[in-house]
């Protein structure tokens, strides 16, 4: 299976209710050979009418940040928990989230990214169900469980939630600004063990 593959069953999913007012299924997009995966939470209404994730505000001001930490858009992969867009940008629901998981589950296997960067409480839910984004933001972490332990996250607050909050942006984009120095460590760690 490959990348491909999953953007084809995600178009034919109707696992949930999400499909049936959504004009495009939003799969992901990015590299197959990413250090990096981003998970958000759903797409919005662009997200939507163009079938590719973080490509409104919040994709702007995230793309805008990957920048400024010299990482290119075309190297990582990015996606979110839900691959439909949720009724006027509502939250996903528990079963909707559990429902897209396989494919979630099946691109980080096909892609085995260095390190997960959970954007905002959704993303950080679905490994880590027991934290809060306001308690881990900007720390990078392994953790138990058959979901969790194989894998690096790196949690921050979702971009969005930056917007239109100053304090929140600086925030975002000092945890961001890890990101080099963390991919670097890693690497290095890989290398060495
Ligand atoms: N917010 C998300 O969580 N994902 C997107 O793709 C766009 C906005």
């Amino acid at each position: 299976m490959n990348l491909s593959d999953i953007r084809e069953k995600v178009k034919e999913c109707r696992l949930c209710r999400l499909c049936e007012e959504a004009n495009n299924s939003v799969p992901g997009e990015g590299s197959e050979n990413a250090d990096i995966l981003f998970i958000g939470e759903a797409p919005g209404k662009k997200e939507d009418e163009m079938g590719m994730p973080f490509v409104g505000a919040a994709g702007k001001f995230l793309t805008e940040m990957l920048s400024a930490c010299n990482i290119d858009r075309q190297d990582v992969f990015i996606t979110n928990v839900v691959k439909h867009r949720p009724p006027a940008n509502r939250d996903p629901l528990p079963d909707e989230i559990s429902s897209c998981f396989p494919y979630l589950q099946d691109q980080i296997d096909i892609i085995q990214p260095n390190v997960i960067v959970l954007l905002g409480r959704h993303a950080l839910n679905r490994f880590l169900p027991d934290l809060r984004i306001s308690d881990v933001h900007g720390s990078a972490m392994r953790a138990q469980g058959p979901l969790a332990e194989k894998h690096i996250f790196f949690p921050v607050y979702h971009p969005a939630s930056a917007l239109y909050n100053p304090k929140m942006r600086d925030t975002l984009i000092k945890d961001m600004k890890k990101l080099p120095v963390l991919l670097k460590k890693i690497k290095k760690s890989n290398v060495s063990s």
